[in-house]
């Protein structure tokens, strides 16, 4: 069910004519030309496709990012994984950056224009995410600070790197999820049987290759897995909490 319905279908008029809220308070009679086209989008908001696939546009971060069915919609909690970054990356250095599970590329965008010097190369195991991140990181002229690279977890990398950053999928397989859930893929939100499967294979390589830093956003319930799973190399930096007071992310030092 969508809960404002009044809003949501301002929002759908204001995305289909590119006007804004200033532009909507002044036109309220005004006839929509392309009601056809508006009457497909309340259509599938109906059926309870997320806003964001119908228009194609997500805000994060305090900018505009295109969107498609294909890549996981960013979450507002996911701008944390990225502060947390950039508290432990040193603006001034040539670091390798790399991320696993790049998606729609919202990660990797905001610490390239954060971190002028870093290069970073980002991951996905999804042909569909990689095309949805490689037109951000276009749109943001970022193409040659930001490498795409097909492939499963740190298996296409073979640089040496400075920081890893991700957020993977990680929910548990049978867990019944919202209906607007249904859009999303797959790929991008079930981590295995237990839904920490691909975290525990992320720690096992940051371990095995010793990499300084891995900053990686996780399920509310799987901080004590990740505790117990550190081998002594690690410093648990910091376990960091979502803005409804949820355990969310970590960040791990080499000791
Ligand atoms: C939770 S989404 C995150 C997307 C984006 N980084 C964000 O924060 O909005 C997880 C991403 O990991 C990708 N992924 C899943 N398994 C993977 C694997 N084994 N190797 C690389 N990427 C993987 C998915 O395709 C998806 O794009």
């Amino acid at each position: 069910m969508v809960e404002r319905p009044r809003r949501e279908a301002q929002l759908l008029v204001m995305a289909l004519l590119q006007k804004d809220e200033l532009w909507l308070m002044t036109h309220e009679n005004d006839l929509v030309e392309e009601s056809e086209k508006l009457a497909l989008w309340v259509t599938r908001r109906r059926a309870n496709e997320p806003l964001e696939y119908i228009t194609n546009r997500v805000s994060f971060y305090s900018q505009e990012f295109h969107i498609e069915q294909g890549a996981l919609i960013p979450r507002p909690e996911t701008e944390l994984l990225i502060d947390e970054v950039l508290l432990i990356a040193d603006k001034d250095k040539e670091l390798t950056i790399v991320e696993v599970g790049v998606g729609s590329g919202i990660i990797s965008t905001l610490l390239a224009q954060h971190l002028p010097k870093a290069k970073i190369i980002a991951v996905d195991i999804s042909p569909d995410a990689l095309k949805v991140a490689r037109k951000n990181i276009e749109d943001f002229g970022l193409s040659e600070r930001i490498e795409l690279r097909l492939g499963d977890l740190l298996e296409p990398i073979d640089e040496k790197i400075d920081i890893l950053v991700s957020n993977p999928p990680y929910i548990a397989e049978d867990e019944p999820l919202e209906s607007n859930l249904d859009y999303e893929p797959d790929l991008a939100l079930f981590g295995g049987k237990i839904g920490d499967e691909i975290i525990q294979r992320l720690l096992d390589a940051v371990q095995a290759r010793e990499i300084p830093y891995f900053a990686c956003e996780m399920g509310y319930d799987q901080k004590p897995k990740v505790e117990n799973y550190l081998n002594g190399n690690y410093e648990r930096l910091k376990f960091y909490k979502d803005l409804a007071g949820h355990d969310r992310g970590f960040v791990l030092k080499y000791k």
